[in-house]
């Protein structure tokens, strides 16, 4: 049976005034019995290590190589020395705002492996896509592109994020989702699926009912506590 991880991903949001809202998560879940993972920015990672408690910090994108002239990026072992257990790669928007292609998003998270991090591959499809029926070949062509081998539940989470549900509100349908999550498990047997995209505390259980659905990645509504634990709670 996979993991079960209610990730957050701040985006690039986020201050030492902010770390009192991980306070008060970690406060709220003093023995989670699922995975709780935040990511904040690379700014905060060593800050909210040290104030999590039993919630697990992770980055939201690191480089392929360990160390060397790369201005402006993280290497994967310093998240980890930063205190970081995990590592977002492929999100879509370090896709569309960086041209990370499925090469890249492979590399880093053959990175993220090699600095003892788990990597949440982030995988969906546009809206064009979608209406073209193409999802399923988008999610095989980026599944097969972006997930390194050696990948296992121990080091390895698939994100699904369609890109039309991220922070618009719109949610896909329960049987969409379902349909998703269940081509991905049947090629990644072990590995956790996490759904992404306009996630909140409202519509959190009915997602979570959806099977292979293994828990969420959320982005606005994990910025605040009372936002987020909700989630945490339904699964
Ligand atoms: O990484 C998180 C996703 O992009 C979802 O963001 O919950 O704001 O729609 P959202």
């Amino acid at each position: 049976m996979p993991r079960k991880i209610a990730a957050g991903n701040w985006k690039m949001n986020g201050t030492a005034a902010d770390l009192d809202q991980i306070k008060a998560l970690a406060s709220a879940h003093p023995s989670p019995s699922v995975e709780i993972l935040i990511c904040p920015p690379a700014t905060l990672v060593a800050h909210m290590a040290d104030a999590a408690g039993p919630i697990k910090v992770g980055g939201q994108d690191c480089h392929a190589e360990p160390s060397g002239a790369h201005t402006g990026d993280i290497a994967a072992p310093m998240l980890a020395a930063a205190g970081a257990t995990a590592v977002i790669v492929g999100h879509s928007e370090r896709r569309t705002d960086h041209a990370e292609t499925d090469a890249i998003v492979q590399a880093k998270a053959r990175a993220a492996h090699a600095a003892g991090l788990t990597a949440v591959i982030c995988i969906g499809e546009t809206l064009q896509e979608r209406e073209a029926g193409t999802t399923l070949s988008v999610i095989d062509t980026q599944l097969s592109g972006s997930v390194p081998e050696g990948a296992s539940d121990s080091n390895t989470v698939i994100a699904y994020e369609p890109l039309w549900a991220i922070g618009t509100g719109k949610v896909p349908t329960l049987d969409q989702i379902a349909e998703v999550h269940a081509h991905i498990r049947a090629k990644h047997t072990d590995l956790a699926i996490l759904y992404g995209g306009s996630v909140k505390g409202s519509n959190a259980t009915e997602i979570f009912g959806v099977p292979h659905v293994n828990g969420a990645l959320v982005g606005g509504a994990s910025l605040k506590a009372n936002d987020f634990s909700p989630i945490v709670t339904a699964l």
